[in-house]
């Protein structure tokens, strides 16, 4: 239980990262497109919708997205219904020039998908330890053109007895530095 400084709604304080999930939950195909719609209504800088959203369009390529992890996200991952790759596109449709707040408009997409998760109560546990030549290859993406930014593991949480003593430690909603050092008023 997270006790916020000051009045938040609980949504903010609910959304965490578990590492164990339950093998036996999966989301529905429509829970997902819920999912990506929340996504979808994200702001971003001239409404550019720079992210991008890949995942396994059925049973048999979940193990090729759950490759795409690295060793130390894979051992737990692999019990999360879902594994989600996000990407953003690197320039303006219109223009071609670089869209230096791509990543920040990907973020706020995948924000969006992480509270939408504990709407359904599911959990989303985001990982940057991905394996970005293998995804590139086996999604055929244009690295020229194309940011690989993050996975996302989604899931029902779950039995945490097998994570690591480490990630058994990790297994709690943790805690937040105060406003006093990130807020500045001038
Ligand atoms: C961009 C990003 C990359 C992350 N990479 C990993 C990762 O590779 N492996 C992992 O277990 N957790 C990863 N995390 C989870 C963070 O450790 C976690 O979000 C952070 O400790 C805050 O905890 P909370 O999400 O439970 O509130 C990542 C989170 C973000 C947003």
């Amino acid at each position: 239980m997270r006790t916020p400084d000051f009045p938040v709604d609980s949504q903010f304080t609910d959304r965490w990262s578990p590492r164990g999930f339950d093998p036996n939950t999966k989301l529905s195909a429509s829970e997902l497109k819920t999912l990506f719609e929340a996504a979808r209504w994200a702001p971003s800088c001239a409404n550019e919708q720079s992210w991008q959203f890949y995942h396994a369009k059925d049973e048999s390529s979940q193990q090729l997205f759950l490759s795409f992890l690295n060793e130390a996200n894979q051992y737990w991952a692999k019990n999360a219904s879902h594994v989600i790759i996000v990407c953003a596109r690197k320039t303006f449709a219109a223009s071609g020039k670089v869209n230096a707040h791509s990543w920040y408009d990907a973020g706020a997409a995948w924000m969006s998908l992480a509270l939408q998760a504990r709407k359904l109560g599911y959990h989303a546990h985001c990982m940057a330890g991905i394996q970005h030549t293998v995804i590139a290859e086996k999604l055929q993406l244009d690295t020229a053109a194309v940011d690989i930014i993050a996975a996302i593991a989604v899931g029902k949480q779950g039995d945490a007895s097998h994570l690591s003593d480490k990630h058994k430690a990790q297994e709690n909603p943790n805690a937040r530095k105060p406003q006093s050092e990130f807020v500045f008023a001038v």
